[in-house]
């Protein structure tokens, strides 16, 4: 392992990885570039400039339209149209060209279950699984344009449950098994859901975690949901209801192997995902079909430089925008075979995943920055015990690498022969949009350029183009896969993402670029979380907190976490005659755990009298954040009550 003083002396010189000459000739991306007479990587940039061109020339690569389009862009900010006059289904791509080639019989994921039973769907099993549930989501009534809530644990189901809504035209709205039933209801609640996919349970540190269970909880109050399936994967007891519940297996078994894929306007609707922003409530972010079945698929082809030999594995959740573009969708279309595996990452021992690495031959390997940092506290003699030559290429995503993780993973996990692809992307932009190709030369803790036929810059608070001095991270044309609105709320769509600059869709993040014009991502530049690579927005762990019926007010900040990226940090203020004690503190703590799920469990929890404020009586979370990190708080004087400070002080 690089010590700190080299990965010091490597950032000091500049140091810059260029991709291997093997790796540039044989990649996707030169192969187009051949084929359209384009030499370089500048060249390229240039010529996708042009976005109607680009999109419309490498659509042709990995999509197949039912009916082409007529027009490329309609774009008529906020609000874009993709392909526009074409008809078409992701499924299309995703599973029936595939059963009419080749591919048929070729896997399409390979599943490891934590307790170790591992299970190979071809393409050919996938379609017919697929084909079944959506015959048999028919025979409950979901039609075109239905919502249907999904929340289940990683396991083959999940994608064959996503696929089967966006076959017939409904549109899935999947939750992280992660979550707490009361996220659950929340999410399910919105979009008004008809129908929901769960299971009994999951495997998840050796022990099971009842799905099932959770989902009777928030259904308690879902006056939407008309019916449940429910995937049996344990096997142990669960609560029925028998005019809601079904079971997968019994209600798929005489299903037909086929079923009609639904033909769609290329901008119809292919699901909504939940995510959090400023505000208590998390927003609904609306994908359709065309475009994002183009972009995600460009992307994984050009970027991680997928060919049909690749074993591919993404180590995401699928509950997660990750997940969906990049272990469901974009692979399926390019017809690539996926690792799915079900657990945690270091059960039984912190060498799990770096086993299944070495077992199936996985050669493209695809992580976050705070995974790679609990295996590096492990040490990297867990990776030691295993065969990891057949990966060739690496990639992160989620939040800033620090250097120091960069080098541990390009050391230990790639041998010091792969480049490692950074990419920076969000739930709304639906696919990366700044990363490397394997054209390009690597920098630690950069995620290098905007891919081509993307634009993206940084802005001072005027509004003006900046570099070196970092600002607002914006991008400034729009793309296939971007976000299609916030589900029921077009005026917040608006304001929040195109508001601020003119013409521009505004990220959220703070970047700098250098003097090379690679970006380097700062972090958020608003109130929102990044914990383990989760995003949750501060104002949504405080809302959890004060729905406790002894809290008056809460505020949350996140503190620097050596593996966590951030850790999150709690200031209640009781109610009046409200004894604080070390029950309360982890009574309050668990009650964050119910109504959101474990991966918002506050670090610490501090009970004050008050917190900061200004005249008006806004919460001033960047004064407390300051006090909490020991940094300058700026002026004070303007508080309402600047005594509250030295209660946050004291708190440590
Ligand atoms: C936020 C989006 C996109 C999939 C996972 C997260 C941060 C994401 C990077 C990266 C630095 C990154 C940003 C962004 N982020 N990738 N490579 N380097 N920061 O999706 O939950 O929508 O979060 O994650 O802050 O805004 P998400």
């Amino acid at each position: 392992m690089e010590d700190e003083v080299s990965v010091d002396v490597l950032l000091k010189e500049n140091r810059v990885f260029a991709p291997p000459k093997e790796l540039i000739k044989n990649s996707n991306v030169k192969n187009w570039m051949n084929k359209h007479n384009i030499k370089t990587y500048d060249e390229l940039l240039l010529k996708a400039k042009d976005i109607e061109w680009f999109w419309g020339e490498v659509s042709k690569d990995v999509v197949e339209w039912f009916k082409p389009y007529d027009k490329v862009l309609d774009w008529n900010l906020p609000w874009a149209k993709w392909f526009i006059g074409a008809k078409y289904n992701i499924v299309h791509d995703a599973l029936d060209k595939h059963v009419e080639n080749w591919r048929k019989n070729k896997i399409a994921y390979i599943f490891v279950g934590e307790p170790g039973d591992t299970r190979k769907l071809s393409f050919r099993d996938l379609y017919v699984e697929v084909n079944k549930l959506a015959n048999a989501l028919k025979g409950l009534g979901v039609r075109k344009g239905d919502k249907v809530g999904i929340y289940l644990p990683m396991i083959p189901e999940l994608p064959i449950s996503m696929l089967a809504c966006a076959k017939i035209g409904a549109i899935h709205s999947v939750v992280f098994s992660g979550f707490s039933s009361k996220a659950f209801r929340e999410r399910v609640n919105d979009a008004e859901a008809k129908v929901v996919i769960t299971c009994d349970g999951f495997y998840r540190r050796g022990k099971i975690i009842h799905l099932k269970k959770q989902m009777d909880e928030a259904l308690e109050w879902a006056p939407s949901v008309k019916s449940l399936i429910i995937y049996r994967r344990t096997g142990h007891e669960v609560q029925w209801n028998e005019a809601r519940d079904h079971w997968w297996h019994e209600i798929t078994a005489y299903q037909p192997n086929h079923c009609k894929t639904e033909v769609l306007d290329a901008n119809d609707p292919l699901y909504l995902l939940y995510t959090s922003g400023t505000t208590g409530k998390p927003k609904g972010i609306i994908h359709a079909h065309g475009g994002y079945a183009v972009g995600t698929a460009l992307t994984l082809k050009w970027v991680f430089d997928i060919k049909a030999s690749d074993i591919w594995w993404c180590a995401a959740d699928i509950g997660w925008v990750t997940g969906h573009s990049y272990i469901v969708y974009a692979p399926l279309i390019l017809g690539a075979t996926s690792i799915i595996y079900e657990g945690s990452p270091d059960y039984p021992k912190p060498d799990r995943w770096w086993s299944i690495i070495e077992k199936y031959g996985v050669t493209v390997f695809y992580t976050s920055p705070t995974a790679i940092r609990m295996h590096m506290r492990y040490g990297e003699g867990w990776a030691k015990r295993h065969d990891l030559n057949s990966i060739r290429l690496l990639g992160t995503v989620g939040e800033p690498i620090n250097p120091e993780a960069w080098m541990w993973y390009y050391n230990n996990i790639g041998s010091e022969r792969c480049q490692i692809m950074d990419t920076w992307w969000q739930t709304e932009t639906g696919t990366f949009v700044i990363a490397p190709l394997p054209l390009i030369s690597l920098k630690p803790g950069s995620v290098t350029k905007p891919l081509p036929g993307f634009e993206a810059d940084v802005y001072n608070t005027k509004g003006e183009k900046v570099s070196q001095e970092g600002g607002d991270l914006i991008i400034s044309k729009p793309w296939p896969a971007m976000l299609r609105g916030l589900y029921k709320n077009p005026k917040k769509y608006m304001n929040y993402y195109w508001n601020k600059y003119p013409n521009v869709y505004l990220a959220g993040d703070i970047a700098r670029k250098d003097k090379d014009g690679y970006f380097w991502i700062q972090g958020r530049a608003d109130d929102v979380l990044k914990v383990s690579g989760h995003r949750i927005g501060n104002s949504e762990v405080e809302s959890a907190l004060v729905s406790h019926k002894l809290v008056v007010e809460a505020v949350v900040i996140g503190k620097p976490h050596e593996v966590k990226g951030e850790s999150i940090v709690a200031y209640v203020v009781l109610k009046e005659d409200v004894e604080a004690s070390d029950n309360l503190r982890i009574e309050l703590i668990e009650h964050v755990v119910k109504e959101i799920g474990k991966i918002v469990r506050p670090e610490e929890l501090w009970f004050v009298k008050d917190v900061p404020k200004t005249r008006s009586g806004k919460i001033m979370r960047r004064v407390i954040r300051a006090v909490a990190l020991n940094k300058s708080t700026g002026d004070i004087s303007t508080l309402r009550n600047p005594e509250a400070v030295e209660e946050i002080r004291k708190a440590k």
